[in-house]
């Protein structure tokens, strides 16, 4: 393995984006044949889609599932509190969702595209209507051939912009008038706020400032609490859509697939750690799954300790599964091969070490 060429990186591989101009990128242009609209957040494109839905239909439940983040289900119950769950375990994907078992005609059904390897809805009926959310999945062959009545997505998980959220329906239009919506100063200083971090991280990575990692960390706490209170669609600053737009062409997916073969390649496959992935698919990152929660919390310490910061997706979420203790490690454009051969050795080590604890015991 040539990790031995792996230069640490001083943000460490996680965490919030940087800002990064489109020409950093090494152009991998993607073609969108469905007309979009786009909004700042996944959160209001979602209630877009429901406002539009209400405008023609009365919703009777709307049905989500029930391994979600929580933060957009307690936000979307404050929009439209006729909120009911179905069970659903994110890590598998041999079975269809059957949503005329739990749906009638009038309800909306959210279905989550879990890490982007979730299949598309085959629709039998009409009604129930189906939202998808490929916010994990962004330009998955799934969310691009999307059967669904509408789908959305939270953009900032997947192009380095501080807020985002589009909003589409597959094979026809949805009609967005952005002049109704609220002009809401401090959602722009929100946006500026996060805007201006993604910029000092930029800088800080080349060396050319110094950041104080807990001020830094300040500002992303302070703007999920102030996403989790703002109930409205703003109205999109031309400036901000400007921006979206600028990466909204960028295949970002396809930086993830090479990194992801990489480490496929190189992490040694052990039968207490279960790497979630399905041939001809690219995951949202490197998804681990544990069925112990103290290797689980042993090997999320073991990557902080070297400077690699996983997700977890995500919290306050009960399976009653045995795998069900999860691990997310971004493999997105910031990495190249390098930085994958040092996850993977780093993954390595820690795997040798539980082992070798295994075999004393
Ligand atoms: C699956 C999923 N959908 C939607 C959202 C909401 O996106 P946003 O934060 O842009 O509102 C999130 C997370 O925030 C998410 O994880």
């Amino acid at each position: 393995m040539d990790h031995q060429n792996y230069i640490k990186k001083r943000e460490g591989i996680g965490s919030l984006f940087h800002e990064i101009s489109t020409e950093d990128l090494p152009l991998q242009k993607i073609d969108i044949e469905f007309n979009y609209e786009l909004f700042y957040t996944g959160r209001q494109a979602f209630k877009f889609i429901l406002d539009t839905i209400s405008d023609t239909h009365t919703i009777g439940k709307i049905w989500m599932p029930s391994y979600y983040c929580q933060h957009v289900t307690r936000w979307v119950k404050k929009v439209y509190p006729n909120l009911y769950f179905y069970d659903i375990n994110p890590f598998k994907f041999d079975q269809p969702i059957n949503v005329n078992d739990f749906a009638s005609e009038n309800d909306v059904v959210l279905i989550n595209n879990y890490w982007g390897l979730s299949d598309t809805i085959n629709k039998t009926s009409k009604y129930p209507i189906i939202v998808e959310d490929h916010s994990h999945g962004w330009l998955t062959k799934n969310c691009m051939d999307s059967r669904a009545d509408y789908c959305f997505a939270s953009l900032r998980k997947s192009l380095p912009i501080a807020l985002g959220g589009i909003s589409w329906k597959p094979k026809g239009t949805i009609a967005n008038n952005n002049n109704k919506y609220l002009i809401d100063k401090p959602f722009y200083e929100a946006f500026d706020k996060l805007h201006d971090a993604m910029k000092a991280k930029a800088q800080f990575k080349i060396g050319a400032f110094e950041i104080e990692k807990k001020d830094y960390l300040k500002v992303i706490d302070e703007t999920e609490d102030f996403l989790d209170i703002n109930h409205k669609i703003v109205k999109l600053r031309a400036q901000d859509h400007d921006l979206l737009h600028r990466y909204l062409y960028i295949n970002f997916l396809a930086y993830k697939h090479s990194n992801l073969n990489i480490i496929y390649k190189n992490v040694m496959s052990v039968d207490f750690m279960k790497v979630i992935k399905k041939p001809d698919y690219t995951t949202f990152g490197l998804i681990i799954l544990f069925k112990n929660k103290s290797l689980w919390s042993s090997l999320r310490s073991f990557l902080i300790d070297n400077d690699i910061y996983p997700s977890f997706l995500w919290p306050d979420n009960i399976l009653s599964e045995d795998w069900q203790f999860v691990l997310n490690i971004h493999v997105d454009f910031r990495y190249n091969k390098q930085d994958m051969l040092y996850v993977s050795k780093s993954l390595n080590t820690w795997i040798t070490q539980v082992k070798t604890t295994e075999n004393r015991s």
